[in-house]
């Protein structure tokens, strides 16, 4: 049965933790893995910017022996030409995945219902489940183990936020979420997350407070204005500059590490000597990116 890989909201625990050690094996040993695509395309359709996605996606399914097809949809915007379900029933005549960064959620879930191959999330308004397999990857890397860390959020709640609570909490990772008044994150994914962390044990919690962060192991941050909100930066600056993760807020909760998911706007949601700092896993979730996603790809296209 097709499947496909919108939010992880439905995965097991045990499933989530089997992706990721999928993940840390292609990454370990991808020789294996480097005939899993061959033969297969993947069409890849974005309605936004994108830096990491696109490149990490194009070059880790060349790894996997496939092929990717770019289709920019930023001229125009992707329901202005024809309907999104009209797109992805044609590109599943051709393609064996569609990759899609898209505006709305109800774009891919219009993907999935006209599509009769799998379509991957790679970045909405309300999620980005590539980035989360990656941060995590990241951290089970650094740490042996992603089960009983803590992860300090701090800034905006918005889709890297949802995917991380939902990905965090089924591998058993406790999260503070801290954000400004009128930022939080969506009440349904919250109560999604804690639901999950009933069985695995993650406690999550939110607070308006960046001292309640006191313990974390890591800080997250992200940028406090996601592509498509176009709210002046000048009206909230503001309102975040305390929210900004730098040295001082590594210190005062005694974080080791320090992710962001990138963009980053240096000097505004994070510091910039602190992403160039030996406490920094930036450039190691970047560099994840591929691993994670090559094992979705795997987990949904391989033999
Ligand atoms: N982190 C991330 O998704 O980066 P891009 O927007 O450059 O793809
Ligand atoms: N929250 C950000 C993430 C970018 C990778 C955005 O949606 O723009």
């Amino acid at each position: 049965m097709k499947q496909n890989l919108l939010t992880f909201a439905d995965w097991t625990p045990s499933a989530m933790q089997n992706l990721l050690e999928l993940a840390h094996t292609i990454k370990q040993t991808p020789a294996a893995y480097a005939k899993v695509l061959a033969g297969k395309s993947v069409a890849a359709v974005f309605e936004k910017p994108s830096l990491r996605t696109r490149v990490s996606f194009d070059i880790g399914i060349n790894k996997l022996g496939g092929h990717m097809v770019y289709l920019d949809c930023q001229a125009g915007k992707l329901a202005g030409r024809e309907d999104a379900k009209d797109m992805a029933a044609n590109l599943s005549c051709w393609a064996d995945a569609i990759v899609g960064r898209v505006n709305a959620h109800s774009t891919l879930e219009q993907f999935v219902s006209a599509s009769r191959v799998p379509v991957i999330n790679a970045l909405c308004d309300m999620y980005h489940p590539c980035q989360a397999l990656a941060d995590y990857l990241t951290l089970y890397e650094t740490f042996g183990k992603v089960d009983g860390l803590t992860m300090a959020y701090v800034g905006d709640g918005n889709n890297v936020t949802h995917s991380l609570l939902l990905v965090g909490a089924l591998l058993g990772c406790h999260q503070i979420v801290v954000t400004p008044p009128g930022h939080t994150a969506d009440a349904t994914i919250v109560a999604k997350a804690k639901a999950i962390g009933q069985q695995t044990r993650a406690q999550i919690s939110e607070t308006t407070q960046v001292s309640d962060a006191r313990g974390a192991d890591v800080l997250y941050a992200d940028t406090w204005l996601s592509m498509g909100d176009t709210t002046p930066l000048a009206t909230i600056k503001e309102k975040f500059m305390p929210y900004q993760v730098n040295e001082a807020l590594m210190a005062q909760t005694g974080a080791r590490y320090v992710l962001h998911c990138q963009p980053a706007h240096r000097d505004l949601e994070i510091t910039s000597t602190l992403i160039d700092s030996e406490q920094s896993l930036v450039m190691r979730q970047a560099e994840n990116r591929m691993h994670g996603q090559n094992a979705i790809l795997t987990h949904l296209l391989g033999a």
